[in-house]
């Protein structure tokens, strides 16, 4: 069986790079043990590379958040998936709400996006939300069921186990292969139930992978 998948994505948490090492130090040396679970830390590209350099030797993935279409060239501000995998990401998020919501990313944005990274040899974490289409397979594609009405910082309130198992066998008739994971206000009170109950293969964590306590929790609960 293949582990469980789950993604911390920080956002643009924590506010500094101590609290981010702090953060990283307590989750890695915790989940270290933890078998038949895969840890992926997303953090602000900033503190990626002090990540990077110790998270091999705890068997944690990292990942950015987003990237761009294109390797390089004129794109104030932007980063290419080449340069987040030489940074050594193994993941990207891409097609976030959020960045839909403050950024005005489009569909058509996020499949180049989604091309670019599989081509740079990325894992692509792809939220699709309520009225998206499912993709079709491809390799290192996994795609995430991820309604922003459930994101935390949103209202606060997780799908219904019953809902998200629906949504996923739905999912499933396009996309059979590679995993497909919850996301919304998954903590380690109802990661289980997801896991158990809800058909899928992980979950991606937001505001509950900020908190170490908490988010170890959640790991183990997701092996157990
Ligand atoms: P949440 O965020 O876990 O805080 O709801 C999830 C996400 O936005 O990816």
């Amino acid at each position: 069986m293949k582990d469980i998948l789950l993604i911390a994505n920080w956002k643009m948490n924590p506010g500094t790079a101590k609290e981010a090492q702090e953060l990283f130090e307590t989750v890695a040396n915790a989940v270290e043990g933890v078998a038949g679970v895969k840890v992926v830390l997303c953090p602000p590209f900033v503190y990626i590379p002090e990540i990077v350099r110790a998270a091999p030797s705890v068997a944690l993935g990292v990942g950015g958040q987003d990237c761009f279409w294109e390797g390089k060239g004129a794109f104030t501000g932007e980063v290419s998936p080449s340069m987040l995998k030489e940074l050594g990401c193994e993941y990207v998020i891409l097609g976030h709400s959020e960045r839909a919501k403050y950024l005005g990313e489009t569909e058509d944005m996020v499949q180049k996006k989604v091309a670019a990274a599989l081509s740079a040899d990325l894992k692509v974490v792809l939220c699709v939300g309520e009225n998206e289409q499912t993709p079709a397979d491809r390799e290192n594609l996994i795609v995430v069921y991820e309604p922003e009405w459930a994101i935390s910082t949103e209202g606060g309130r997780a799908a219904d186990v019953s809902r998200v198992a629906e949504k996923v066998a739905a999912m499933r008739k396009t996309f059979k292969a590679g995993p497909i994971l919850y996301g919304g206000s998954v903590d380690s009170s109802n990661i289980a139930s997801f896991l158990k109950e809800a058909g899928v293969q992980g979950a991606l964590v937001g505001g509950a992978s900020l908190n170490a306590a908490e988010f170890i929790s959640l790991v183990k609960n997701a092996a157990m």
